[in-house]
């Protein structure tokens, strides 16, 4: 098995191209994602790599990549709602489908005019979800773009703004099964939808349509994957000279790790792990992504 350093991964990179396993996403919007839901709410513009998503009281936006995925990085830079955008919720995502489904999320929680955004992430393994998060932001996610990043690998999956990790969860499966999304390929989705009833300050703040439309920006997709193409095997098997498996995403260093403690202890508003009245004895595999 191949040793890497951070030195020797667009070298391997390049190698993998060459052998075609991977997959990297750029110009044209409609080749590579179709509109699930509003034509006339998205616009998109492929000179400057842009998709706009409009959330308007007829309807929403989403759209869905035609690729799936079965581990990878995916990272997308965006620009959320400025202004008033109370009751909306933007997200980012990556998703199996049917019953036993596996998802990894952001998601964007609105707020009044000068209040906080605050990012939702979650995972779904087999189905089974309730593993939320809820951070703020260190700076305004309206103002500018910024670059919002999931690498998923047999080790564990990170979640990362600006490359700067903000969550891991670690594959644990060899000792509590079912718990990560290790069997099903992912598309990587993104929309804007209403959520008056739970999305500001817990539904206290609904949205307020003289506000509309709302409008959220998508940049820059950039998605390094395994192609499943209905054969797992090739993801599952002899994947270690895949760069997203590399040492520098199985583990977090000491300093990541350190970087991660004081980043829940500044901007944490929500742990699934430490909600006792849900969680009387908190999920397994807390102990093991806790900081
Ligand atoms: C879209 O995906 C295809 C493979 O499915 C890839 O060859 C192509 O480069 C992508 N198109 C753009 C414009 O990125
Ligand atoms: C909105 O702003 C309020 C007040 O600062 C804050 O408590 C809340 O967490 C913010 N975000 C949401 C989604 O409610
Ligand atoms: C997206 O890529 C284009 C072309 O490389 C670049 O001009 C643009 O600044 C990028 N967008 C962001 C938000 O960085
Ligand atoms: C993985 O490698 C082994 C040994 O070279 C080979 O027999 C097997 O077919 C490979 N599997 C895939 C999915 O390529």
């Amino acid at each position: 098995m191949m040793k890497m350093n951070s030195g020797s991964l667009s070298v391997l990179f390049a190698a993998i191209m060459l052998l075609g396993s991977c997959l990297s996403v750029s110009a044209s919007f409609s080749d590579n994602f179709s509109i699930v839901w509003s034509q006339q709410n998205v616009v998109v513009d492929d000179a400057s790599s842009n998709v706009q998503l409009s959330l308007t009281p007829d309807a929403g936006a989403q759209f869905q990549s035609k690729q799936s995925y079965l581990y990878g990085s995916f990272s997308v830079k965006l620009k959320l709602v400025p202004g008033d955008s109370a009751g909306t919720v933007a997200s980012y995502y990556l998703t199996s489908y049917g019953d036993n489904h596996d998802e990894i999320d952001f998601e964007f929680l609105g707020n009044e005019t000068g209040q906080p955004y605050v990012m939702h992430t979650n995972l779904f393994a087999n189905g089974v979800g309730g593993r939320e998060q809820r951070l703020f932001l260190w700076f305004d996610p309206t103002e500018d773009f910024h670059t919002y990043s999931a690498v998923w690998n047999h080790h564990q999956i990170i979640w990362l703004v600006d490359n700067t990790p903000i969550r891991i969860y670690k594959n644990i499966e060899a000792t509590y099964p079912n718990s990560y999304p290790s069997s099903q390929p992912m598309n990587i989705a993104a929309s804007i939808y209403e959520a008056s009833s739970w999305a500001t300050r817990g539904g206290a703040v609904p949205i307020n349509w003289n506000s509309a439309p709302f409008r959220v920006n998508f940049q820059n997709f950039s998605f390094e994957g395994c192609e499943a193409n209905g054969d797992i095997s090739s993801c599952t098997e002899n994947y270690t000279g895949n760069w997203w498996e590399g040492s520098p995403y199985q583990e977090l260093t000491q300093s990541q790790l350190n970087q991660l403690k004081q980043f829940y202890q500044s901007y944490m508003l929500y742990d699934y792990c430490t909600d006792q009245a849900r969680y009387p004895t908190p999920p397994t595999e807390c102990s093991y992504n806790g900081v």
